[in-house]
């Protein structure tokens, strides 16, 4: 008896071991996880900076504070200036490498004129106006990449009706979604190229009407201004559109798998609900951030610590017409990050969201089974493709359609 409750005290004493273990565990990841910690831990220059605007918009700590105010950038901008007036701030901008530097001093100004844009729709393909538009496929695109542009035009990224699968549908219901399409570009410096490119591409609005164009310099550093303007303009100016595709100007979309894709998710119960939150696309969690000084997205330890939060790759990703409302709206309570895909990350966390991974995003490497006969029937878009190999790749599609009709997209757990 005596031994059997000695070894039950151990028993006991084991468990509180365990359970004291899980707590410090959680502890330190939780610490690691969340990138807006304790102010007096947090010494990189983003986590700090954020940290400071995020206390002004506490509504606990600042219980008078207006709706109108709330609801705008200027806290943001306030806790901007309160940290660079810290000691600790300015040793800690001093720090930076000089790329850091120069984001650092122009992170505060979002507002920059419109060059170039649509002629008061909300991109080319707006024909039908009284038929709500399933997609808008809303392109990064530089200045002198006229022909990705061309290409994209020509074969997966046509705007007005765009036909899906309809082998599930019965009577010959025909299945399918309006489709409109615009370029986001920045400027590139005309001193820089040599020419001023402005006319051209006036032109080319005029022709196509999908030219976005603002006034800011374009940069990779620069792609989350793009995005923050997208997304403003995309609220001034867009109707009830209900998916937006955001993608690089070298990914190849199978238009056809996306939109019957699309127009299957409106056919699930409680939509209205999911499409608030609804965002898809190839799904990076617990990255850390890539610490050689020589990578494009080097982001030094004196920047920003901790995980990134989990981020659709933004070669190619699709979310709902609301989301991006609501996104606009969040962006205003959220310092500009350097690195677009995971910026729309922190948005999503203080939105509470996040996104769904699906295997048919393909934006990372090139794919072992890209040599099957029907891979790319089987996906709704892979990333690196230059023009020409869109070209071809869209009339191999054509070519084989008959024999992969009945392939499946690509599901978890399949090569
Ligand atoms: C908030 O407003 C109320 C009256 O409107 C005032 O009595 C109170 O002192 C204010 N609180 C703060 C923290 O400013
Ligand atoms: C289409 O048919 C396949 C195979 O019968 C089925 O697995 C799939 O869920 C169907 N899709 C829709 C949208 O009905
Ligand atoms: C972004 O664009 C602005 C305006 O053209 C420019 O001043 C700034 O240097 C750019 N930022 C980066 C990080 O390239």
């Amino acid at each position: 008896m005596a031994q059997f409750h000695c070894r039950w005290k151990k028993l006991v004493i084991c468990l509180l071991l365990l359970f004291i273990y899980a707590c410090v565990m959680l502890r330190i990841k939780m610490t690691n996880t969340s990138f807006w910690g304790k102010p007096s831990q947090v010494k990189a220059l983003w986590n700090h900076l954020q940290l400071v605007s995020e206390r002004r918009y506490n509504p606990i700590l600042r219980p008078n504070i207006s709706k109108l105010r709330f609801d705008s950038e200027s806290l943001l901008w306030e806790g901007y200036s309160e940290y660079t007036d810290l000691e600790n701030g300015k040793s800690n901008f001093d720090a930076q490498p000089q790329l850091m530097k120069d984001f650092v001093s122009h992170m505060q100004q979002r507002d920059f004129p419109i060059l170039i844009q649509p002629d008061g729709i909300c991109g080319a393909g707006a024909k039908n106006k009284k038929k709500r538009p399933l997609l808008l496929m809303a392109i990064k695109s530089s200045e002198l990449n006229f022909r990705n542009r061309h290409a994209i035009r020509q074969t997966w990224g046509r705007a007005g009706w765009v036909a899906g699968h309809s082998r599930n549908r019965s009577r010959g219901e025909e299945i399918g979604g309006y489709v409109r399409r615009v370029f986001l570009l920045g400027r590139e410096s005309p001193e820089e190229l040599g020419v001023d490119v402005l006319e051209l591409l006036q032109a080319e609005s005029k022709l196509y009407g999908d030219i976005l164009q603002w006034d800011f310099k374009d940069t990779f550093f620069n792609l989350t201004l793009k995005d923050v303007l997208f997304w403003k303009w995309f609220s001034h100016v867009c109707g009830p559109i209900t998916f937006v595709l955001k993608g690089d100007d070298d990914v190849f979309v199978n238009t056809m798998n996306l939109i019957t894709y699309l127009q299957d998710q409106l056919q699930k119960p409680q939509t209205h609900k999911t499409l608030k939150d609804f965002i898809v696309g190839h799904v990076n969690s617990m990255k850390l951030p890539i610490r050689e000084s020589n990578s494009k997205y080097f982001i030094p330890d004196s920047f920003y610590t901790g995980f990134y939060p989990s981020y659709a790759s933004g070669g190619g990703v699709v979310y709902s017409g609301l989301l991006t409302r609501r996104l606009h709206v969040m962006a205003k309570r959220v310092h500009l990050f350097p690195i677009d895909d995971v910026y729309m990350g922190m948005c999503m966390v203080r939105l509470n969201t996040s996104p769904i991974n699906h295997p048919a995003f393909i934006t990372v490497g090139l794919h072992e089974n890209e040599k099957e006969p029907c891979f790319y029937h089987r996906i709704l878009l892979v990333h690196k493709r230059s023009p020409r190999e869109m070209v071809n790749l869209w009339a191999y599609m054509k070519k084989t359609q008959t024999e992969c009709r009945d392939v499946p997209l690509k599901e978890t757990g399949q090569g």
